[in-house]
């Protein structure tokens, strides 16, 4: 995997981009978590977040001062470095399906580095959100990533369950807004049902690390932030 990659151009209404030593740090990080996965798996069966995804998400999780934050889709753990490099007293919980040696090295990675602030559930997340208990309303999470499965039945499921879980107000990310690639119609298709039925409301849509008022292919990544009502 070659992640040398030109300076990702970040840009948000919602923060402001801190610049080229977060982007250095973040990079050398995703490195880090990539080889020590290598050393023990030979394939990944997924897509993995890129740099300005994963800076994205650190500077949203810290404008939104989110400290309890859930990703649908560990995978080798991007995301979640993103998460927990966003403020010391983030704790993320990701929701996996899938129990090969990747995501386990991943997790060694991240427990080693982020002592006590990760915790990860295998199984399928249309069984294992539901499933999943907090105390109480204020306890619930202040942030949810979704990119995990890109069915639309599992988006959809995993959109109106996670909102039993988070705050009142908290933000949402959808990955996959990409209706143009096959992968990206059920996202999209999620999404655009949650906005219509009131249960999200949008903030911002991201194509390539770029702010933009309408989502248009083919770019290659594109996702949509919100918040719950
Ligand atoms: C695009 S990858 C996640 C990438 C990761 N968030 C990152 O930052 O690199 C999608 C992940 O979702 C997992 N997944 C797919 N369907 C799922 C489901 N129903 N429940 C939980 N995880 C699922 C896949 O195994 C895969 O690891």
């Amino acid at each position: 995997m070659d992640m040398s990659m030109p300076p990702t151009g970040l840009n948000s209404a919602l923060f402001s981009d801190s610049g080229i030593s977060d982007q250095s740090r973040i990079q050398s990080l995703m490195e880090d978590i990539f080889r020590h996965v290598q050393g023990r798996a030979n394939v990944l069966d997924d897509r993995v977040s890129c740099l300005s995804q994963v800076l994205y998400l650190m500077y949203l999780a810290r404008a939104r001062k989110a400290i309890s934050i859930a990703e649908i889709g560990f995978s080798i753990g991007f995301s979640s470095i993103a998460f927990l490099e966003s403020s010391p007293q983030a704790k993320v919980t990701s929701f996996e399906i899938n129990t090969e040696t990747y995501a386990g090295s991943a997790k060694e990675f991240i427990d080693s580095r982020y002592p006590g602030r990760h915790r990860l559930i295998y199984g399928d997340s249309t069984q294992t959100v539901p499933a999943f208990q907090v105390a109480g309303p204020m306890d619930g999470f202040d942030l949810v990533f979704f990119d995990g499965g890109d069915e639309y039945s599992c988006v959809k499921a995993d959109i109106a369950n996670a909102r039993r879980l988070a705050k009142p107000g908290a933000a949402l990310v959808v990955d996959g807004m990409t209706p143009w690639f096959k992968w990206g119609i059920g996202p999209t298709t999620a999404w655009e049902e949650a906005v219509r039925d009131e249960i999200v409301t949008p903030l911002e849509y991201v194509s390539d690390a770029l702010a933009v008022s309408r989502l248009q292919g083919p770019t290659e990544r594109a996702w949509a932030v919100g918040q719950y009502r």
